[in-house]
């Protein structure tokens, strides 16, 4: 039988504890996923392969519920700040919140039919992502951009519609700004 217990969440680093796992991206495990390859491998060579962002999650596949961090590094690759890969949930009725802590930024949703939706990334705003809605995080600012997500544990992730098709909108650094245009990559 599993047990209460209190998680601590530090909003300022995203570290979960206990957590029960973690991974990271690296800029290279986001190759397809920027519109600009050739300015991805440009950014590899300068920098390195750095980590764009890295997740650690509290998940008990006894338990219908999961949670965890999602930490994301500053910066741009062509233009375009850093992104998650972006997925739809596999299991269809699965929708997710996304609590910001630090940092700021934009998320991007998209709909099956293709609408496009932008909820802001800053401290105090829950983000809502109802089932049926693709979501990428974008980390906008200057900080590392750290959030909590709550989601169904057997919710899945479909990572291939994105990949192959790209997102319909991108959000890249104009003047200093974020600014959301067309992808020119969108199939
Ligand atoms: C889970 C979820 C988040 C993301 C994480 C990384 O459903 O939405 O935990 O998985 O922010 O983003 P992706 O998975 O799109 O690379
Ligand atoms: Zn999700």
């Amino acid at each position: 039988m599993l047990l209460p217990e209190g998680v601590a969440i530090d909003g300022a680093t995203g570290t979960v504890t206990p957590s029960t796992g973690r991974y990271e991206k690296r800029l290279s495990d986001l190759r397809g996923f920027f519109h600009d390859d050739a300015a991805l491998d440009r950014a590899i060579a300068t920098d390195g392969d750095r980590v764009a962002y890295e997740v650690i999650d509290y998940r008990h596949e006894d338990s219908d519920l999961s949670f965890g961090t999602t930490i994301m590094m500053p910066g741009t690759v062509g233009g375009e700040y850093i992104i998650t890969r972006g997925h739809f949930h596999l299991r269809k009725e699965c929708g997710e919140a996304y609590y910001t802590q630090s940092g700021e930024g934009l998320l991007l949703l998209e709909s099956r039919d293709g609408e496009v939706k932008t909820v802001e990334m800053k401290p105090g705003v829950c983000a809502f992502i109802p089932p049926e809605w693709a979501h990428r995080s974008i980390n906008t600012g200057k900080d590392k951009l750290v959030f909590v997500w709550f989601c169904a544990t057997d919710a899945g992730h479909d990572y291939g519609i994105i990949k192959d098709r790209g997102m319909r909108k991108l959000v890249v650094e104009r003047n200093g700004k974020p600014t959301l245009v067309d992808n020119p990559n969108h199939a």
